[in-house]
């Protein structure tokens, strides 16, 4: 890590004019701000890892990442979830090669050291035979993951043993991630689908929280082709003209730790012709999320730093950073259990359209952010902050306890402020604890 504490309002807090709503080009593609990134935001944040019914049985595992790390995430003997780095601790091989499966032991390809399910080093040739050989086993087993928590369903894991609990890291994004995780009962479709863009990571993770000033524009080619959901109901056409955008009532919600989302009410013509939305009629489901929640259409979130959490689709993309400007991507499909088989399959065919690799919406953001890596890293044009000011001294918190705070506005740049003031105050300190007392909360948090 670089001397950053020395000087450190110095050197990330100038970088971001949360006042003006600049951001500097230098966060996208420096090599050392990078490394800087993995020790303070993806060592410290709680990262989403997978649905719990992607591990149903014990010996069940799937090869991850948190940010840069190769993690795996398993299911003991003892039913707990446990999450190992996924390299050997004798040469540092990667231990775990495949995207998922069952097994009782992690036996490294290299020398066969061989690690249990809760990662203790159980075996190893030459222990018995070779008679020089002094390795303690206690001492050798897999590093261990610090914290590994679930939220309704979606494992979570910290490498810092000082982060807050996931509930307290959550905090009011609960709210709103309990959107999606209350539709029904949702589990993760099999299979694996993960993919990599040239782009830095945070141009995702701003777009995700609530960029709906692009709709129009981005996605104009989709919808020009009667881009449609799984029912094969046409999307909304009336996002072609900016004025009709500006004509769709929503908010734009922020909460603490970096997380929000921007989210539009529902209309009639959106929210019942579609057989996607019958959950919307079940009353338990009303109950649970209450009458002022009932009336959000979707909404796009992203779970600070990385994890795009899609409401209307039933998907949790989440965005690691594998380079300054190489980003793997990695999608979690959730359907409702008890839905017929029918609406099942138009489920799935309702979020591949839109997000992932066959997502008409992806190919078209992803060309942007692509574009936008290539673009911040021209040396000519380095010292020229990007503009993220849409919206700054406006959008004022409504506190009616009908929701935590919100703001009555959809399209702005709030979000995206929001994510680099907390980007900046990670960045900033050299502990949870500073963290805790220091970091920004939304107007009306106490
Ligand atoms: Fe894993 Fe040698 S590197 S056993
Ligand atoms: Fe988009």
């Amino acid at each position: 890590m670089s001397d950053l504490f020395d000087n450190a309002i110095n050197k990330y807090s100038k970088m971001i004019d949360t006042e003006n709503g600049l951001v500097d080009r230098k966060i996208f593609t420096d090599p050392e701000i990078y490394i800087d990134e993995l020790n303070l935001i993806f060592g410290r944040c709680w990262l989403y890892l997978a649905h719990e019914s992607e591990l149903p049985n014990k010996g069940d595992y799937l090869s991850v990442l948190m940010g840069a790390t190769p993690v795996i995430v398993c299911r003991g003997a003892d039913d707990k979830i446990y999450a190992h780095i996924n390299s050997c601790t004798h040469r540092g091989n990667t231990l775990c090669r495949a995207d998922r499966g069952n097994t009782k032991v992690f036996r490294c390809p290299y020398h066969a050291w061989t690690f249990d399910l809760t990662g203790k080093l159980v075996a190893l040739p030459g222990e018995k035979q070779v008679y020089d050989c002094k390795i303690d086993k206690s001492k050798w087993g897999l590093i261990q993951v610090a914290q590994v928590s679930t939220y309704k369903g979606l494992i979570f894991a910290t490498f810092d043993s000082e982060a807050p609990s996931l509930e307290d890291y959550l905090g009011d994004m609960r709210w709103g991630l309990d959107l999606l995780l209350e539709q029904g009962e949702l589990v993760a479709v099999p299979g694996t689908m993960r993919w990599t863009m040239n782009t830095n990571w945070k141009f995702p993770s701003d777009n995700t929280g609530g960029d709906l000033y692009h709709l129009f524009s981005t996605h104009r080619s989709a919808f020009l082709v009667d881009h449609s959901d799984g029912d094969g109901v046409t999307a909304a056409s009336e996002h072609l003209k900016f004025s009709d955008l500006c004509a769709i009532k929503g908010f734009t919600m922020l909460t603490a730790y970096g997380h929000g989302y921007n989210a539009d009410y529902s209309s009639k013509k959106l929210d019942t012709d579609s057989v996607l939305s019958q959950w919307r009629k079940n009353p338990e489901v009303q109950k649970k999320l209450g009458s002022f929640r009932s009336s959000i259409h979707r909404a796009n979130q992203n779970i600070f730093p990385n994890l795009f959490v899609a409401t209307g689709s039933r998907e949790l993309i989440i965005r690691n950073p594998i380079s300054p400007t190489k980003t793997e991507f990695r999608k979690t499909l959730l359907i409702d259990s008890k839905a017929d088989s029918e609406v099942q399959r138009m489920q799935v065919r309702n979020s591949n359209r839109h997000f992932g690799p066959s997502g008409l919406f992806e190919q078209d953001d992803g060309e942007n952010w692509e574009q936008c890596t290539i673009g911040v890293s021209d040396i000519q044009a380095i010292n020229q902050p990007l503009h993220y000011g849409m919206g700054v001294g406006n959008g004022k918190f409504i506190v009616d306890g009908g929701s935590p705070p919100r703001i009555e506005s959809l399209i702005n740049e709030h979000y995206q402020l929001w994510m680099y003031r907390a980007w900046s105050e990670f960045m900033s300190v050299s502990s949870w604890e500073q963290l805790k007392e220091s970091h920004s909360k939304p107007q009306g948090v106490v």
